[in-house]
């Protein structure tokens, strides 16, 4: 009797420990971003580039980029102060750090603690999934440069970023 209670328990482990294991690979850790979304965010920052998500970069970067907007990739994209407060606050809400995607959690391992790069596009983890694209391809004229993730991910502004949905223009 007492081995039957103990297989039983055992079971009982078993079932637990896959359901776990199910739900990590569904509800959490998956890999498509969350849907997220602020009007002053998709109004302000989507009129010189595609609208990148929260998810792509830690809190901190988000920080930093949002008090030097007067100073943006050569760009003068400076806010007022209320607008800049409330899109900061969205984009730290949101960031890496606080998403527990898949690609948010990868990305975020693949910048050092001391680190907050501005850009998605010089991340390691960027580097490592784009190793085979040539500076060549991302110069072409359909696509720009690196940054320009749309161009080849039509989901990019959703977050995703699917194998099955990369298509690199001609
Ligand atoms: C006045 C134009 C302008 C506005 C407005 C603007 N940006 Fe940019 N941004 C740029 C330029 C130019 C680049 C560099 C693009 C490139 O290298 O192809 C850039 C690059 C970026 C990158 C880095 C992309 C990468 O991975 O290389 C991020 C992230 C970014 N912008 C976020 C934002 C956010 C958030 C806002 C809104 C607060 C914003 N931008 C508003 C001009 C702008
Ligand atoms: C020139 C086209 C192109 C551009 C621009 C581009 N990518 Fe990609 N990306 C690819 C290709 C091709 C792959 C490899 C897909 C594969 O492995 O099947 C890829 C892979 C990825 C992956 C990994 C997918 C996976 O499941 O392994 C992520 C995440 C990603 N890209 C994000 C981005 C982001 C973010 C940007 C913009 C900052 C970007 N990409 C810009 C073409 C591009």
């Amino acid at each position: 009797m007492k081995n039957w209670m103990q297989f039983m328990v055992l079971i009982a482990s078993i079932t637990s420990a896959s359901a776990l294991l199910a739900s990590g690979g569904t509800e959490r850790g998956g890999s498509q971003m969350p849907s997220v979304n602020n009007a002053k965010w998709k109004a302000e920052c989507s009129s010189c580039h595609m609208l990148y998500h929260p998810g792509l970069l830690p809190e901190r970067s988000w920080n930093k980029m949002m008090a030097g907007l007067d100073k943006h990739f050569g760009e003068n994209a400076s806010l007022d102060p209320m607008t800049r407060d409330e899109i900061t606050r969205f984009l730290v809400l949101n960031s890496a750090d606080k998403s527990d995607n898949r690609r948010s959690s990868r990305i975020k391992q693949s910048i050092p603690a001391n680190a907050a790069p501005l850009r998605i596009s010089e991340t390691r983890y960027f580097t490592s999934k784009h190793d085979e694209i040539s500076p060549a391809t991302f110069k072409r004229k359909s696509i720009g440069s690196a940054a320009n993730c749309i161009a080849c991910h039509q989901g990019a502004e959703k977050g995703n970023f699917s194998e099955s949905q990369v298509k690199i223009p001609r």
